[in-house]
């Protein structure tokens, strides 16, 4: 499965490969669990129809633009309100092509405000694909429990992923400053999940 990042602007020529768009939402997180473990970010993901975690999002067309094709994905998926938390140009974050699947997927991150997350939650369950395409936002854990240090991400990173939508959110963890290094590499250890 070898694949390549390239800039936006080179993915764009590629037009004679098939587009995909997904998209990250988060947001810091006040919230204590039980009342004394931080629960720190809320990330978002979805369970899709086929039972893997993934980002919310899907097949674009270069026509409509990458953008204008994911905020129509992310309408139809979470039912989200695209003038208040739709993705723009700025929010692009990676790109990688697949050249033995012709296939070109796009990764986006956008930081919300705790109150949007709540808008975004509740809106989620009254989309056209709810219950069809996407089975329910999840939030993800980013904590590790101090009990046996394998709860939260660690134990969550062991569920199936569609793609690459666990590298993907290795990625926005990182690069966000919701984890460092060194914390996402010790969840990955005790996750004790083969990579793929
Ligand atoms: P249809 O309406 O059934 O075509 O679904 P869709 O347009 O919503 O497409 P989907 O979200 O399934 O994404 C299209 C393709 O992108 C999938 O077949 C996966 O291979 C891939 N994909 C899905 N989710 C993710 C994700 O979160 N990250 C990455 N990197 N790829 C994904
Ligand atoms: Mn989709
Ligand atoms: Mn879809
Ligand atoms: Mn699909
Ligand atoms: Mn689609
Ligand atoms: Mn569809």
């Amino acid at each position: 499965m070898a694949r390549r990042a390239v800039p936006r602007s080179e993915a764009v020529k590629l037009t004679r490969y098939k587009h995909a768009c997904h998209a990250m939402f988060h947001a810091p997180n006040e919230d204590k669990l039980f009342g004394r473990i931080p629960v720190r970010h809320t990330v978002l993901m979805q369970m899709r129809f086929d039972g893997r975690l993934g980002f919310p999002g899907g097949f674009v067309n270069l026509e409509e633009g990458l953008e204008a094709g994911l905020n129509r994905e992310l309408e139809e998926e979470m039912g989200l309100d695209v003038r208040l938390c739709g993705i723009t140009e700025g929010d692009w974050a990676v790109t990688e092509v697949h050249d033995e699947q012709n296939f070109v997927s796009h990764f986006y991150i956008k930081k919300v405000t705790p109150e949007q997350i709540r808008q975004i939650e509740t809106a989620a369950t009254t989309a056209k694909d709810h219950g069809l395409e996407s089975l329910g936002l999840v939030r993800v854990p980013v904590y590790t429990l101090p009990r046996d240090k394998v709860g939260g991400l660690p134990a969550f990173l062991s569920n199936t992923f569609i793609g690459t939508a666990r590298e993907e959110l290795l990625m926005g963890l990182e690069q966000e400053g919701i984890l460092s290094h060194s914390e996402i590499h010790k969840a990955l250890k005790a996750s004790g999940a083969t990579r793929h």
